[in-house]
């Protein structure tokens, strides 16, 4: 079973898996065809994580996220007037952190899958080279990124027909991108780092102003890491959650689930059991804004962070008739927990609190508009031998930074997800933390959370999102809805959502949020975002517990593909 943003790329993963390749290799096929379909998410000038548990109950955590070239700096978007050049870090070739994408893609396969990189990257090959059917969305988010694309002469070259938009149903040709990834499947991923198209990329960078060397290229390295787990038991069942460590956010939603362990959650349509999850979702925000970042560069108090023991401590400073203000909460200090995690013995005794990280203007973004729903892309696989990949990569923002090479792919804008000046909100409006300023070979801090669920020792849920930081908020309802409220897969993507990121102190209710539970939140206190909007686009597989069947879930928002055999 393939579930992703893309029908043709679903496809993809399932034609690999029928000829016998396993979870990983049709994992690896589907990232390369997303490049190609879904060019303003799927790349290979991005980058991403990719969660995997094997069969045999290993699980490995690719962190092939993209890192700040050697001429980056903490300063490099403050103006000389002190104040941040919010663009600067968003279009345009300064946005731009080196790639990891190819180089993780083609570790995973090596490392787990079964295939040549040539026979899992034929079908993005195909798919570039022959073209395929222009969607609607497909259509209309090349549309929208018209005023950007005139500022690239080579994006408009690639990505317009002749200088006009391409109409849905038109076929789509790429045949500059298919060279590319020719080379790639023929030379490897050498090719990209250090071959002609790594060669094409700095030459096109020294002209036009970017950062980043054929050097920055030749030192990139995917990073294979230990995922972070949690433990629960819920109705009589052991449950696991693995998800993605630092520099990524996975500690995030095991703070809110641990806070809201032994909560009871009765449905998103009771407004007590929506606020206790935006209490916790808030509280684990602060501390994400606090200390998350490149864990080589910065000490995570993470083992306090994901300590039962700290959640007892958030937990008890939730009001449970009332919204907490989130410029008044100060949270306990997670260092002081250490080891305290799951300990099944009393906890320690700690009241010290630490000062969180402030933002020192009113800047809040109106973040339903800031972050819209397309940009990065999820996809979850599981094959008939029950080896599972969660993998979440992305460009940053629409079509990245606007930027296209001659080599016909996307360029990221990576570089905003750092920390460009502490306490200024970043384009999702997310304050973050001084750890996570700019420095060379530095990995800026992500909230993508392919995330893994095991029931009793076995493979249960394999999810994730698209959607900046409310992908944490759409990836824990999905495992709450899962795990906590027995929803069958389907109905766990399906239910409303909700997003609270500490800063601003707001909640984003979706559309489909049913309004008298907007006046019962409203009635303890809480303000919401000016609109309404998704939170997150979530691809998941659930296993049924008593036939093993994969059920595929995929999203309704904005259409995702299940494709199964
Ligand atoms: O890594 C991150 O957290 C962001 N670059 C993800 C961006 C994203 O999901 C955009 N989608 N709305």
């Amino acid at each position: 079973m393939v579930v992703s943003d893309e029908k043709l790329a679903s496809d993809v993963g399932a034609e690999i898996m029928k000829k016998g390749g396993n979870a990983i290799d049709a994992a690896v096929a589907v990232g390369f065809a997303l490049a190609v379909v879904s060019p303003e998410a799927g790349n290979i000038g991005g980058g991403g994580f990719m969660l995997v548990r094997l069969a045999n109950g290993r699980t490995v955590f690719i962190d092939y996220r993209e890192m700040a070239p050697a001429k980056a700096a903490r300063d490099m978007y403050v103006k000389s007037d002190g104040t941040v050049d919010t663009q600067a870090s968003i279009v345009g070739y300064r946005a731009v952190a080196v790639p990891g994408t190819v180089a993780g893609l083609a570790l995973a396969l090596k490392s787990y899958g079964t295939m040549k990189l040539a026979d899992a990257m034929a079908p993005a090959i195909r798919l570039a080279e022959e073209g395929f059917p222009v969607s609607e969305n497909l259509a209309a988010s090349l549309h929208s990124m018209e005023s950007v694309f005139n500022q690239f002469p080579t994006s408009r070259r690639i990505f317009l027909k002749n200088g006009a938009y391409y109409q849905p149903g038109e076929i789509f040709r790429q045949p500059d991108l298919a060279a590319t990834l020719r080379r790639i499947a023929k030379n490897g991923p050498s090719e990209f780092y250090r071959g002609r198209t790594g060669r094409d990329l700095a030459a096109e960078m020294k002209h036009e102003g970017g950062l980043i060397s054929l050097e920055d290229l030749a030192r990139y390295e995917p990073i294979i890491r230990e995922p972070l787990t949690a433990d629960y038991k819920v109705n009589g069942h052991a449950w696991q959650v693995i998800t993605s460590p630092p520099p990524s956010s996975g500690s995030v939603a095991i703070e809110a689930l641990n806070i809201l362990a032994p909560i009871e959650l009765k449905s998103w349509n009771d407004a007590q059991s929506v606020h206790w999850v935006i209490e916790a979702l808030r509280r684990a925000f602060a501390d994400r804004a606090t200390y998350l970042a490149d864990p080589a560069f910065t000490q995570i108090p993470l083992r306090g962070m994901m300590s039962t023991c700290y959640a007892d401590v958030l937990r008890r400073t939730i009001d449970p008739q009332r919204a907490s203000p989130s410029e008044k909460i100060r949270v306990g200090n997670p260092a002081a927990f250490g080891d305290a995690s799951s300990s099944p013995g009393p906890c320690p005794q700690i009241s010290s609190t630490v000062a969180i990280a402030q933002r020192d203007d009113a800047l809040d973004r109106d973040f339903a508009a800031a972050a819209t729903d397309g940009q990065t892309t999820h996809f979850s696989v599981v094959d008939a031998a029950g080896n599972a990949v969660a993998n979440t990569y992305t460009l940053n923002n629409l079509y990245g930074s606007g930027v296209a090479t001659s080599d016909g792919y996307f360029l990221n804008d990576e570089m905003d997800d750092f920390t460009s000046h502490p306490g200024t909100p970043n384009m999702f409006g997310l304050i973050q933390p001084e750890a996570n300023t700019i420095a060379p070979g530095k990995r800026p801090l992500s909230s993508m959370i392919p995330t893994i669920l095991l029931r009793d020792g076995q493979l249960s849920f394999v999810t994730g999102a698209r959607g900046g930081p409310r992908i944490i908020s759409g990836v824990l309802l999905s495992i709450l809805n899962w795990m906590r409220l027995g929803e069958g897969a389907q109905a766990a993507i399906n239910a409303p959502r909700f997003h609270q990121q500490w800063l601003p102190d707001t909640v984003l209710l979706e559309p489909n949020f049913r309004p008298d539970v907007a006046r019962g939140l409203e009635a303890l206190g809480y303000r919401f975002a000016d609109r309404l909007g998704w939170v997150g686009l979530v691809e998941a597989i659930g296993i049924d517990p008593q036939t093993g069947e994969r059920l595929g879930a995929a999203e309704p928002r904005r259409p995702g593909a299940a494709s199964g055999f």
